[in-house]
């Protein structure tokens, strides 16, 4: 059987149990350009301190490039008996160009070498995320374009409150989105510190340059404590809860979403390329992708929550537990990805039904709060407004009417002070071009909001 790279100290091979059982390269081969990328970095180094010679630099390059292409062409010859993607890489380095392979490993560790690696493979996926997010922003942005006079029910209790713009509703999601890339962003600082030179944990006594390390590798500073930096995924667990996050507003779109789709709403139609059909009720047209969204929104905190019970009992320094970090964050990495390309792609084909929209606005007496405020800028206390108000939409309930149907006449026996110019006041457009300061509800602040999350959110 192939010799394990650190046989020499056993006296019996392993159980061919423990090898399936502890072996991680299945899925940790995601990792192998990340891990050639560092690979190449830390020889660089190596050869410009002079611990390798030029010509053993020259044969890891080329080697490498060989590695490199067989993986990206898928012919690589994975195998468990080498455990992990660094081992795999390094016998496979050693096949092709012998000694100069056997080197490659001086002054450096497994554990820090899979730090940087996960390091690596994190930094360009959040890069990715923030291109995906800027776009879903935009595609959320255009649709809210269209429909600044759209008026809506705004809810809260999930009963009609108070008309908003459809819009306004739209550029709420724009905001938590924003955030969700700013977390991201401050996120990426701390991922991007170099362990290399942590060695297995107490650093190296090779005289290596981790600063060139970190500049050749583009991270922004070194890890301060060898321990630290080979035993801590707080970075990845960091990155996870801001996926949480992201993935709960999201969540909370796609109920929405889901909601708004129902015959009972009507307020949207999604393209029939984002719905699903029914084996047997011939009428369905089910909203499968947002309810996917919703779902794998579980599957994302499940991870977070996984991570966290990960690290919390574990000592210093590196622990093989360590290995369980790899599935659920590459998990978190593609789930997010397609979720946020998906979410883009149908957030284009959305259609709005503006008469539906108007129509709810209309029937759950959403303006009279503006009424009570129509009192209370006559002089009536607010409290006493309230209460007049309430009177008139139990009396309008019983009428099986709204508030703007009924005469003036009848709004006056509720309040004298009521005049002609009530009804201004009652209509929807009167109450949201009434909700005029920031952050508010008026077509004009929700223009100006449309313009400004323009500007904001335009760049990757
Ligand atoms: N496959 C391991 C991991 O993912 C690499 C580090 C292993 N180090 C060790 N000393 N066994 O964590």
């Amino acid at each position: 059987p192939p010799q394990k790279s650190w046989s020499g100290r056993f006296s019996v091979p392993v159980a061919e149990t423990v090898k399936r059982y502890t072996a991680s390269v299945l899925f940790d081969k995601r990792l192998a350009a990340y891990d050639i990328q560092g690979s190449l970095a830390h020889a660089q180094m190596l050869c410009e301190v002079g611990i390798l010679t030029e010509g053993d630099f020259s044969a890891i390059q080329h080697g490498l490039a060989v590695i490199r292409q067989e993986v990206e062409q898928d012919r690589f010859p994975w195998t468990l008996d080498d455990e992990d993607v660094h081992l795999n890489i390094e016998k496979r380095l050693t096949q092709l160009v012998g000694d100069a392979g056997k080197r490659l490993h001086t002054g450096r560790s497994r554990n820090d070498q899979v730090a940087t690696d996960i390091r690596l493979y994190l930094r360009a996926a959040i890069d990715q995320h923030q291109v995906q997010l800027r776009a879903l922003q935009c595609a959320l942005i255009c649709l809210a374009e269209q429909h600044v006079d759209t008026l809506m029910p705004g809810f809260t209790h999930l009963q009609v409150a108070q008309p908003v713009s459809f819009a306004h509703h739209l550029l709420a999601y724009v905001e938590m989105l924003g955030r969700d890339r700013q977390r991201l962003t401050d996120c990426r600082q701390r991922v991007n510190q170099l362990p290399l030179g942590a060695a297995a944990l107490a650093g190296t006594s090779y005289p290596i340059r981790r600063e060139r390390v970190a500049e050749l590798l583009g991270f922004e500073g070194l890890c301060r404590n060898s321990l630290d930096a080979v035993s801590d995924r707080d970075f990845a667990i960091e990155y996870c809860a801001a996926a949480s996050l992201l993935m709960v507003h999201l969540s909370r779109l796609s109920e929405e979403l889901i909601l708004w789709m129902s015959p009972r709403f009507n307020f949207v139609r999604i393209g029939d390329a984002f719905c699903t059909g029914s084996s047997i009720m011939p009428q369905k047209r089910n909203p499968d992708v947002p309810e996917l969204v919703r779902g794998k929104s579980g599957r994302i905190i499940g991870h977070l929550m996984g991570l966290l019970v990960l690290m919390k009992g574990q000592p210093l320094a590196y622990n093989k537990d360590n290995q369980e970090d790899k599935e659920p964050l590459f998990d978190t990495v593609e789930t997010l990805s397609q979720t946020l390309i998906i979410y883009t792609e149908m957030m284009g084909d959305v259609q709005v039904n503006a008469v539906a929209l108007r129509q709810a606005a209309q029937e759950g007496f959403s303006t009279a709060t503006d009424l009570a405020d129509y009192l209370v800028k006559k002089g009536t206390p607010f409290r006493d407004a309230h209460e007049i108000v309430a009177r008139a939409v139990r009396h309008a309930e019983s009428e099986g009417c709204d508030l703007a149907d009924l005469p003036l006449t009848t709004l006056r026996t509720f309040s004298s002070i009521i005049g002609s110019d009530v009804h201004a006041v009652l209509t929807l457009e009167g109450s949201v071009a009434s909700r005029d300061i920031p952050g508010g509800t008026a077509p004009t602040r929700v223009r100006s909001a449309l313009q400004e999350a323009r500007q904001r959110w335009d760049h990757a």
